[in-house]
């Protein structure tokens, strides 16, 4: 009978749902994306991709960058990298929004395409208008062998190894950890960073492996938090700087399997709306990690606070101003500013998935949603 157990239990490996499987993959999916790339020990960051077209990075006047989805959130994180470590002007579009509206586009721009799947239609119809019209085109794919993987002028994969849930996870941290590389290899080219603030940047990614496994450990606090927010209607999504685009994930892993009206925002522009919509009753995620607009985010939460929402947050361990404030912390390990995407997006991943399965919602398989859209 033992036997009997069917193909997709075996797939799971033990877990109740891929989506949980592959969150917990994230630790060796983000090494796998980095092995033989980067030798941090040595100091280098190998990516053929760009090693065989450094010219056109070099030249490059900025760079556009297309996707959809959870990979749009992964391009708004790296708009962040590649500007502050490579210092080259990033430009972030929806593939679907770019292809039709008639964009500037010279052989001194390059493209990058994001795309776990390889095959969303909207992107690959951007990443042909590019070429159209002279553009580098270069891919970050997880699937080998895709649609944009080859029809892109160069690329990187992922090697986040298959992800089944609809809701993308490894993916997204992956997918941010390409990115990081190539920022890293071009920083050096260009010269724009320091050797010690370069190695420290190496040293510092070959750690994150470890500090999401420890991220993960969060998880039995969670699920007591999602219990209570569980019913909740609304929820909103707050983060400055580099995890401003994790705010809006958060938000987006919410909406796509629990079906829970959710809104990400940039903390500082909640003044500018979403504040009206704050009282008891709306749950409010903040990532208030110790880099990056600290305080700002502090008098972001007490501005919270103070019309009685009901505030998450998710700080450096050992935080304590914080903690004063909120009604439940979720703590990360400490981090550089650049790659604390790569564990404040873990908390909020966990987060969706309790609340999904205690809502009784198919978390594999959301209403409404695809894997892979190959159609308009
Ligand atoms: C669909 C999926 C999302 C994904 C998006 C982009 O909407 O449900 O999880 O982020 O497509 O997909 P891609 O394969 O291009 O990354």
């Amino acid at each position: 009978l033992e036997l009997q157990m069917n193909l997709e239990e075996i797939e799971k490996g033990g877990y109740d749902h891929f989506m949980l499987k592959e969150i917990y993959e994230q630790p060796r999916a983000i090494k796998d994306t980095y092995r033989g790339r980067l030798l941090a020990e040595q100091g280098l960051v190998k990516m053929s991709g760009i090693e065989q077209n450094m010219e056109k990075f070099l030249n490059a006047n900025r760079i556009i960058i297309v996707a959809c989805g959870t990979s749009w959130h992964a391009g708004l994180v790296a708009e962040y990298i590649f500007e502050d470590l490579a210092r080259i002007p990033v430009e972030v579009e929806y593939a679907s929004e770019f292809r039709y509206r008639n964009p500037v586009i010279t052989d001194k721009d390059i493209l990058i395409a994001i795309s776990q799947s390889g095959e969303t239609a909207d992107t690959l119809a951007a990443i042909k208008l590019a070429k159209e019209r002279g553009a580098f085109v270069f891919g970050v794919c997880n699937v080998v062998g895709s649609s944009i993987a080859r029809e892109t002028d160069a690329g990187a994969y992922t090697h986040a190894g298959p992800e089944i849930g609809v809701a993308s996870t490894k993916a997204f941290t992956t997918q941010i950890t390409v990115l990081t590389l190539m920022a890293l290899r071009l920083a050096k080219a260009k010269g724009v960073f320091s050797e010690t603030k370069y190695r420290e940047h190496l040293t510092e990614l070959a750690t994150i492996p470890s500090k999401v496994e420890i991220a993960l450990q969060s998880n039995p606090l969670i699920e007591i938090i999602a219990d209570v927010y569980k019913d909740s209607t609304n929820c909103l999504y707050l983060g400055r700087g580099y995890n401003f685009p994790v705010a809006l994930e958060g938000a987006l892993k919410l909406k796509e399997i629990s079906y829970i009206h959710a809104e990400g925002y940039p903390a500082a522009e909640m003044k500018h709306g979403p504040i009206a919509l704050i009282d008891e009753h709306m749950p409010v995620f903040v990532i208030a990690t110790k880099k990056g607009h600290y305080e700002k985010v502090v008098s972001n939460i007490q501005e919270i606070k103070s019309r009685k929402g009901k505030i998450i947050a998710i700080v450096t361990e050992g935080d304590e101003q914080v903690r004063d404030l909120a009604d439940h912390v979720i703590e990360v390990p400490e981090t550089l500013e650049s790659l604390t995407p790569l564990l404040t997006t873990i908390p909020l991943q966990l987060i969706s998935y309790h609340i999904a399965v205690m809502r009784g919602c198919n978390v594999d398989q959301p209403r409404n949603l695809a894997k892979s859209v190959t159609v308009e």
